[in-house]
Parts: structure tokens; C-alpha cells; sequence
């Protein structure tokens, strides 16, 4: 693929038109400051299967997959379809008080029986974020309930990304709130980052497993598990950049926290859905099941913004007693529109077997990114199936990083850009999401990118 075809195009709008008006818009996670300069932004103007099309017309190998969403590629007309024939029918209503609706009890039946065993009950929001608030609202509640209104505090990690609601940011690794501030000071406690590459040293990685063990149980000893409500983990960490724990790490996790009446909720935003090749990875994959899962992107591959907070049977039977009153709720929590949307898309996901064929191809993808080690500027390359990261290094065995103004992540994303594919960059990090629609040839070309860029890259770079 090259990223100078030129395609037709479907708007009316010229590039200069699209960035006179994005002037007003706000985009997330950006250098705002940065983005005020030529060329800086892109406008991506329609996609199909795993191509999406700038506003130039260069068509690009959607490498991250929309947000690490887009699973079952883009432009699908069943999904579409669906969306549109349930506007049609019944274009709103909420499923709030007494009310439901037929598609958002259909979803979250279809839920339920796709989660882990004693996980019936789902909860709709909007977003990532939104489902893990409700997951901590939920909890505080439940431990009210509970006659225990001191077990409050959360464990998460170093490292985490649970979203950007000032409740899912304080549970986010501190690094993403830099000159921000975040809601419930003191209420989250980070527990190491299970970062092999840079906080292993010479540990085993059973070693490392039981450092990561002591950190957890050194903080409930010292927290007190009477003031703890649960732990927040990712089966893999994505926007932390791609980290991968060691080895059973999840289920000795999981065996803690419920020695010590702690909740785990696995934060499945990204893993969920395929992309490790499961529909949920907690249990397929990391072989546990948690109290609640939540999980967003993947579940209507990004057609429409729809999260889920989906809890045990327990917890249920608690917030639902006689008495008791579900004080929480989204105008849009199970959008007509979105449930659709989602039924859809799991539709696809299973008749076309697309989880079980990312386990083969989704590991085409990670030993053909792995193939690119061998370069000199890559340190580790780490992640699994349909979610890999790349870091890059000045040196490879001390490890040593290159400052963050040379911003060696970008200068890469900027390179694969150029010859047709896009990445994200994340400091010294690369980051590969795409869609799990993947052919082998495709990902030949994806490697064959990153190799060029990389090694464009590397040959202006300060020595
Ligand atoms: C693991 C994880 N949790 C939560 C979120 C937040 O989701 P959203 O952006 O839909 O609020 C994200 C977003 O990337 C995520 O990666």
C-alpha cells in the first residue's frame, strides 16, 4: 500500500475547509499547542474493511483500529443496517425507572451468556469511563449495603489507563493526569507496574510474580482490607504501553484479593471482543473469573458509544435487596441505537468465527512485529495477538531511552504515516491495534512499514 494513492473523494469538504472548522474542536489527548501547526493534524474522511481515507485522499492501513475498536472492520452493512432499522422502530427510550426496551434486553441477555459463569447482571453506560465509575459507584454502594461504609478504597496499578471521568482518571496511572487534578484524593492506591522490561532487573519471571504478590499484600496490610473495595486491573495494559504480567499473575491476583473480601473488576475496555483472541480474556485467557467485568469498544466495534459494567450474581443480590435504590444513570445507558449496534456486531464476531481466527492470525501478527527486534533502536517488542507495542531505546542494553523531546514514538508514526499506515505513538512507544479482520498479506505490509520507518528513523536520530 502506498500512502500517496490517491482515492475518491466522498466529501465535499477540501482539507483546509475540514481544518478552518476543526479550529473549534477540542481533540483528546492532544498537544493542542502542537496541533496549531501546519500540517500537524489529520482528517480521515471514510474507511472500509481495514482502510481508512484522509481528506488527501491517501489511504491507510488503519493500525490502531479506530481506538482499538473497530474490530470487525469498518463500513460493515449488517451493523449499519441494524442501526438504522432500530432507529426506525424505536429510535429512543431509555431504560430508566420502569422502562425498557426489546434491544437492550436482548443485549445484555446476550451478555450474560457470553461472560464468565456468576456474571448475569449488565449495566450500559457510554464509554470506557463511564462503565468503570459505575463499577466503583456500584461497589461503594454495595459495601453500604453491606453495613461497611469504610470499605471504599480502590487498588489499581501503575501503569493503568481506566478512562478520563475524574473518578476513572484517579484510577489511572498519575502519569496521565500530569498538571491536571483528579477527584477522590487518597481513595485510590497505584500498586506496582507489572513492566517487566524496566522493573524486573534480574528477577525470574516467577521472581517478579511474587514481587508484584508482596506489593499487593504489603498494601493490603498496611491499607487494611476492612477499607479496601476492590482492585482494578487490565488483562493486558494498553495506553500504559502494552504491558504484558507475568504469568499467572491475574489468577494469583485474584486469589488475594478474594482471601481478603477484595472485589477484582477486569477492566476489559480493549481485551474484550477478540482482540486476544476470546470474547472476554479474563477467564478464556488469564483462566480467572472476576467480580465484574467492564468493557466498551470492542462490544459494538465502535459503530456507536456503548460500555457495559457487568456484575456477579452476589453483587447483585446485594444492590437489589428489598429496600435498596439503584440511584445511578445515563440519559443514553442502553441507547436503542447502540444495543442494536452491539447485537450486530456480535453477531458478526461469532458467525464469522472472528475471535477464533485472531488466534491464529493474531499471532501471525505478534511473531511478525517480534521479527522487528532485531533493529537497533527496538528494545522490546511485547503484547499479544491484536495488541502489540514496539519500544524504542538509544541503547539496548543499558536500556537507556532517547530524551522525550526527540520523541522517537512520534517520528516513527510519522514515517509509517507517510508510506500508508498508522500507528500510535506513546513517548518511546509504539502502539498496533488494529482491526481483527487482518490478512496475512496485510500484515506482511504493515511489518514491511514499520521496518522502513524504523530504520528511516533510526538514521536521524541523535548518537
Ligand atoms: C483499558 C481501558 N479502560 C477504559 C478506557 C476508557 O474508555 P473510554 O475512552 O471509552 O471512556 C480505555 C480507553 O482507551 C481503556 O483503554
Amino acid at each position: 500500500m502506498n500512502g500517496k494513492n490517491m482515492a475518491q473523494q466522498n466529501t465535499a469538504f477540501t482539507t483546509d475547509e475540514i481544518l478552518a472548522q476543526d479550529a473549534h474542536l477540542i481533540q483528546s489527548f492532544a498537544n493542542l499547542d502542537g496541533l496549531k501547526q501546519q500540517g500537524a493534524r489529520t482528517a480521515i474522511v471514510k474507511a472500509n474493511g481495514a482502510i481508512v481515507t484522509d481528506s488527501e485522499g491517501n489511504e491507510l492501513i488503519d493500525g490502531i483500529g479506530g481506538l482499538w475498536c473497530v474490530n470487525v472492520g469498518h463500513g460493515r452493512k449488517e451493523i449499519i443496517d441494524a442501526i438504522t432499522k432500530q432507529l426506525k422502530t424505536l429510535d429512543y427510550y431509555s431504560t430508566f425507572y420502569n422502562f425498557t426496551h426489546p434491544a437492550a434486553a436482548a443485549l445484555a441477555d446476550k451478555l450474560a451468556s457470553l461472560a464468565p459463569g456468576g456474571l448475569n447482571q449488565v449495566y450500559f453506560g457510554n464509554s470506557g469511563s463511564v462503565a468503570n465509575d459505575s463499577a466503583i459507584r456500584m461497589l461503594h454502594h454495595y459495601n453500604n449495603r453491606l453495613g461497611r461504609p469504610n470499605k471504599k478504597k480502590i487498588l489499581s496499578r501503575f501503569g493503568a489507563y481506566h478512562g478520563s471521568t475524574h473518578l476513572a482518571m484517579a484510577l489511572t496511572t498519575p502519569a496521565y493526569s500530569d498538571g491536571w487534578d483528579t477527584a477522590a484524593e487518597g481513595l485510590v492506591h497505584h500498586l506496582r507496574a507489572p513492566y517487566a522490561y524496566r522493573e524486573a532487573g534480574e528477577m525470574t519471571e516467577a521472581e517478579f510474580l511474587d514481587a508484584l504478590a508482596d506489593d499487593m499484600l504489603g498494601a493490603i496490610h498496611h491499607i487494611g482490607a476492612e477499607n479496601i473495595a476492590a482492585f482494578i486491573a487490565e488483562p493486558i495494559m494498553g495506553a500504559g504501553g502494552i504491558l504484558v504480567a507475568p504469568d499467572g499473575y491475574h489468577a494469583r491476583m485474584r486469589q488475594i484479593t478474594a482471601d481478603h473480601d477484595i472485589k477484582y473488576i477486569a477492566d476489559e475496555v480493549v481485551t474484550a471482543f477478540g482482540r486476544l483472541g476470546h470474547m472476554f480474556a479474563s477467564q478464556d485467557m488469564f483462566g480467572m473469573e472476576p467480580d465484574m467485568i467492564t468493557t466498551a469498544k470492542g462490544l459494538t466495534s465502535g459503530y456507536q458509544p456503548l460500555s457495559a459494567t457487568i456484575i456477579s450474581n452476589e453483587i447483585y443480590e446485594v444492590i437489589s435487596k428489598p429496600g435498596a435504590m439503584f440511584l445511578h444513570g445515563m440519559t443514553y445507558s442502553g441507547h436503542p441505537a447502540a444495543a442494536a449496534a452491539g447485537l450486530a456486531n456480535i453477531g458478526i464476531l461469532e458467525r464469522e468465527q472472528i475471535p477464533q481466527k485472531v488466534r491464529v492470525t493474531g499471532k501471525v501478527f505478534e511473531n511478525a512485529l517480534c521479527g522487528l527486534s532485531d533493529l537497533d533502536i527496538v528494545g522490546e517488542v511485547r503484547g499479544s495477538h491484536f495488541m502489540m507495542g514496539i519500544e524504542f531505546v538509544k541503547n539496548k542494553d543499558s536500556k537507556e531511552t532517547y530524551a522525550d523531546e526527540v520523541n522517537v514514538g512520534l517520528r516513527v508514526a510519522q514515517e509509517a504515516q507517510k508510506r500508508g499506515l498508522i500507528a500510535r505513538p506513546l513517548g518511546n512507544i509504539l502502539i498496533l491495534s488494529p482491526t481483527l479482520i487482518m490478512e496475512e498479506t496485510m500484515i506482511g505490509q504493515i511489518e514491511g512499514i514499520l521496518r522502513d520507518s524504523i530504520t528511516a528513523v533510526t538514521a536521524t536520530l541523535p548518537v
